[in-house]
């Protein structure tokens, strides 16, 4: 039998695919095809960085309005999904909810082509998001609105409320922060399904799986959760310090490849102060997740991920804390059809080994003689 290699625990440093979509680096650099991520946050849109990701180059002017066209016309939803819906128990997880909701858009979007399915499920999250959670509350269904932009009209969707021009620009930057980031969990799950040849729903329906645990995507639900208990920047410093002397993990900090600064969070983190300055609301709360910074870093070195700033930036523009997980996954629903369509360009299915550890040739005994 040929020898077997030993993968480290988490696959860690173990590179199990080629990839030209992302790149993020200790240095504390994160590229899209070949594009920072400051650049595309400070210049791009949603739907130019999301065609870029897709087909890996700009798009002209042409090819930006043709795409985002075509996203405006697949953002709405199939009624018989939000049947689905309705179905749920009120108290389910809102990434529950969004993961039953688009396997359910798999079982019922079968005969458009593949082109289009890929399309539509990047269309449709926003719409899907803002609706299970909607729904959830007893409120009615919102249909998109063409004559908004993508992210003003999710905005809008969500919080019931016209978004101003900073609002929806700054919801957009996160839109986009959270729209790849090379061989995550998540990534790979959706690689790992893809290789077997399932439909792109199949794919996503796991990704959402993997992206809602709390190491992962459900960072930012959790780390609201927790600026919400510390409450003001006095206690932060006390409560890092409590929090890790009981072994327990600090959400929104740390991360498998970016040892110093995750870039995507401190660009998240200056915009928390630009939109906190814009609506005269006060700093308290940058003053807050400051300290917890501060105190993670002096106690324990860790750097803080775009989940930490992620979730009192959506707080602030008054979106539910029960969506923050799923609205990352209508952005990242974006890397994982990338990543899909790479995987199948030269595919092997995954198929790793496993060290055998447990008991051989024992001998079956009849039910009755137990
Ligand atoms: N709080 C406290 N301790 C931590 C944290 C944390 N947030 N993160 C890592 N550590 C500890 C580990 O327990 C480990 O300690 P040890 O050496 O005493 O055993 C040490 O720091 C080093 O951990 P790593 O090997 O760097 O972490 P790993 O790659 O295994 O895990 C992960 C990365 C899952 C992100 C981890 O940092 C974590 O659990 N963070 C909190 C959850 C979170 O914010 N997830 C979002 C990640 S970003 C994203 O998905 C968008």
């Amino acid at each position: 039998m040929a020898e077997m290699l030993r993968a480290p625990k988490g696959l860690d440093g173990v590179a199990v695919a080629d990839t030209g979509i992302a790149k993020s680096d200790a240095d504390g650099t994160l590229i899209y095809r070949g594009y920072t991520i400051r650049d595309l946050f400070e210049m791009s849109t949603f739907e130019e960085s999301t065609y870029l990701i897709l087909y890996g180059k700009l798009p002209s002017r042409g090819e930006l309005e043709e795409f985002a066209a075509k996203l405006r016309r697949y953002s709405l939803v199939p009624h018989n999904v939000y049947e689905l819906v309705r179905a749920i128990p009120h108290e389910a997880h809102q990434m529950d909810v969004l993961r039953t909701a688009v396997s359910g858009l798999g079982a019922t979007e079968g005969g458009i082509s593949s082109e289009e399915q890929k399309l539509s499920i990047i269309a449709q999250m926003p719409t899907l998001v803002a609706n299970c959670y909607r729904l959830n509350r007893g409120m009615e269904i919102a249909e998109p609105d063409p004559s908004l932009s993508l992210s003003a009209n999710y905005l809008y969707m969500l919080t019931g409320r016209r978004p101003d021009a900073f609002e929806s620009w700054a919801f957009e930057r996160m839109l986009i922060l959270y729209l790849e980031h090379d061989l995550n969990a998540s990534a790979f799950t959706v690689r790992v399904v893809a290789s077997t040849l399932a439909d792109v729903y199949s794919a996503c329906t796991a990704g959402l799986a993997a992206l809602k645990g709390p190491l992962h995507g459900g960072a930012n639900e959790a780390a609201m959760q927790m600026l919400l208990a510390i409450g003001s920047a006095d206690r932060a410093r006390a409560y890092v310090q409590e929090t890790l002397a009981r072994r327990e993990k600090i959400m929104g900090f740390g991360h498998r490849v970016y040892k110093t600064v995750d870039p995507r969070s401190q660009l998240a983190k200056r915009l928390l102060r630009e939109l906190l300055e814009k609506e005269g609301k006060g700093l308290d709360t940058y003053r807050l997740c400051e300290a917890v910074e501060n105190a993670v870093w002096e106690f324990k070195k860790l750097p803080s991920n775009v989940d930490f700033y992620a979730a009192p930036l959506f707080a602030t523009l008054g979106i539910p804390i029960q969506t923050f997980t799923p609205i990352f996954a209508s952005s990242r629903v974006v890397g994982w059809v990338a990543h899909y369509d790479e995987q199948l360009v030269d595919n092997r299915i995954y198929r790793p080994d496993a060290i055998y550890k447990g008991e051989k040739g024992l001998k079956y005994v009849p039910l009755d003689e137990r």
